[in-house]
């Protein structure tokens, strides 16, 4: 439902709106420039930082009635849910690292979607041929949601709050209305035809006159705010059973779709033991597989031996390591998947061996050419430290924009297209070409791959640093950017996210460059026989930095977004 004047603000909001004008004025022009302006904060107490200033309000909201991390971080993604449904939101799934101050304790929370367990490994096979976009868009490409699954167990198990009080600044945004981010309205126009083609979609995101809104026009979605209404303080007993999962068991069969009852009855998210792994005097904590966090160990892993602080951040010499390693990271990734179906042998592909022998090959490189990858704007990342030294790190997707494409118009629901992270076919890549591989094959109730990849890093035991990204296969190496800069660079988070960054995922054999690099550093670099691919932009990272009584936190200009701090 569109409406183009604003509701009241809510008190945080109120106070923050001059820095929200000005960001969204700058913001658009980010987004066309790819140019820099952080949402950035610095506080004593607590901080969230999120893709969304309302979200991240929504937070800080929660916070400030006496929430814990993880209260603030479901109410953030709950939120985040509501003003980026082009991201993320309850049709999704997503990862959350948790660190206890109380017990200096991590958790990993695994809430990835998984594969219906009627789907197979030759679900998109016709006429003896993978069609890929089968897995990308409409009723097939979604696999079972995980999203309410893993904020009710994080909350069950962590939190201080019954789930309706920190659904409700998401209600209310719902409900009462939200503006649409410059991002936000870029992408409804990216993906009009499909947008147009959904009667859900149609009628929440585009004008009566059929066209995409504009920047700050306030947007409702009546629909999902009575859903996250309806869910009162039992979310997954209420969208995984009875009458709204009878809603999606009904639609999907409407529809085509693979999703049942049984599917939904049966999903359950997943507590993992987290990874981590040295990095010069820090410890770097972050989620398995199915995510891709151990690749970021790896690569950390293989930079430690350099000298890399006395580089400089956009220093050819430091890049071209970075290049290196990032390639062996991304061969090793091709191991990953689902650990509940595939050994994925994370001891050695983490030990220091494997490492030091990866990064010998890294000087000898070699692989195929292939087409540009899907730049991703689904997915979102959010970070939370509350008062008691508590922090999460939550990265959660539908996938790709408006995920499938489709929405279930009654419950608002953006259904996503998880399964396009799976290997659709052996060697078919995906959106983001990554290369399809056995390991991630699709099979009933298998979660697939992932890149998303918080982190925590530790110092003496204590948390300094918290990162996440958006941006499929960028995430990770985004998030090990901006974890150098901070950590060896001595940026702060603002500075290191917007630093321009670099990608290079082994295949294609390309490096991708923002275009905000050094002209002198991207020449260098192509002496050096890289072959460069300008891109205005690589994934969206937020970043806070820790120290006692001093957070400092910002979210990518790339992307809009906000931090919020007591
Ligand atoms: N859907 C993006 C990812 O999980 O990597």
């Amino acid at each position: 439902m569109f409406f183009a004047t604003a509701p009241s603000a809510t008190p945080a909001a109120a106070r923050r709106a001059p820095a929200i004008v000005v960001c969204a004025a700058l913001a658009i022009v980010a987004l066309r420039a790819a140019s820099v302006c952080a949402g950035t904060t610095e506080a004593h107490r607590a901080m969230v930082v999120a893709e969304n200033a309302l979200a991240a309000d929504a937070g800080a909201e929660i916070l400030r009635r006496g929430g814990n991390a993880v209260d603030a971080a479901a109410a953030t993604a709950l939120a985040v849910g509501v003003t980026n449904p082009v991201s993320c939101g309850i049709g999704g799934g997503g990862f959350m690292l948790i660190y206890l101050s109380r017990t200096h304790r991590f958790y990993a929370l695994d809430y990835r979607e998984r594969a219906p367990l009627a789907a197979s490994a030759t679900m998109y096979v016709r006429n003896g041929k993978t069609d890929e976009e089968l897995a990308r868009s409409g009723p097939l490409a979604v696999a079972v949601p995980g999203e309410l699954a893993g904020l009710d167990a994080a909350l069950k198990r962590f939190g201080t709050m019954k789930f309706s009080t920190v659904a409700a600044p998401a209600i209310r945004l719902a409900e009462q209305g939200f503006p649409a981010t410059p991002h936000l309205v870029q992408d409804i126009a990216r993906t009009m035809a499909q947008v147009a083609a959904d009667p859900g979609l149609k009628a929440t995101y585009l004008t009566p006159a059929g066209a995409p809104p504009r920047a700050g026009d306030i947007l409702h979605e009546k629909a999902l705010g009575a859903t996250l209404r309806a869910l009162g303080d039992d979310p997954a007993a209420r969208f995984y059973h009875g009458a709204i999962a009878r809603t999606i068991a009904g639609w999907m069969k409407a529809h085509g779709g693979l999703v049942t009852a049984g599917d939904l009855a049966q999903y359950h998210p997943v507590w993992r033991a987290p990874l981590h792994r040295g990095y010069r005097s820090y410890e770097v904590w972050t989620m398995p597989p199915p995510s891709s966090g151990g690749v970021v160990l790896e690569i950390l892993g293989m930079l430690a031996g350099a000298p890399v602080s006395g580089l400089g951040a956009d220093s050819p010499p430091y890049l071209a390591r970075l290049i290196e390693v990032m390639r062996e990271g991304f061969i090793d990734r091709a191991q990953y998947a689902d650990p509940d179906f595939i050994h994925v042998p994370i001891e050695v592909l983490l030990s220091q061996r494997h490492i030091d022998e990866a990064l010998k090959r890294a000087l000898h490189r070699g692989a195929p050419a292939h087409l540009a990858p899907a730049a991703d704007h689904g997915t979102s990342n959010l970070l939370v430290v509350d008062k008691d030294g508590n922090v999460v790190a939550l990265t959660s997707t539908i996938n790709t924009i408006f995920g499938a494409k489709m929405m279930i118009a009654s419950l608002g629901l953006v259904l996503n297209d998880e399964m396009d992270d799976f290997a659709a076919g052996p060697g078919v890549p995906n959106v983001f070409k990554l290369a399809g591989t056995v390991a991630n094959e699709i099979a009933p109730g298998k979660r697939p791959l992932s890149s998303m990849s918080p982190i925590i890093v530790t110092r003496h035991g204590r948390p300094v640093l918290a990162a996440g990204a958006s941006g499929g296969p960028t995430i990770i190496t985004g998030v090990l950017q901006v974890a150098v800069d901070v950590l060896d660079f001595h940026l702060g988070p603002a500075a290191a996210v917007e630093e321009p960054r670099l990608h290079q995922q082994a295949a294609p054999d390309v490096v991708f460059v923002e275009s905000r690099m050094p002209a002198a550093t991207r020449r260098a670099l192509a002496q050096m026989g890289y072959r460069l691919k300008e891109v205005p932009a690589l994934g969206a990272v937020g970043a806070i930095t820790i120290a006692p009584g001093d957070l400092h936190g910002a979210f990518d200009p790339r992307k809009g977004g906000g931090a919020s701090g007591l």
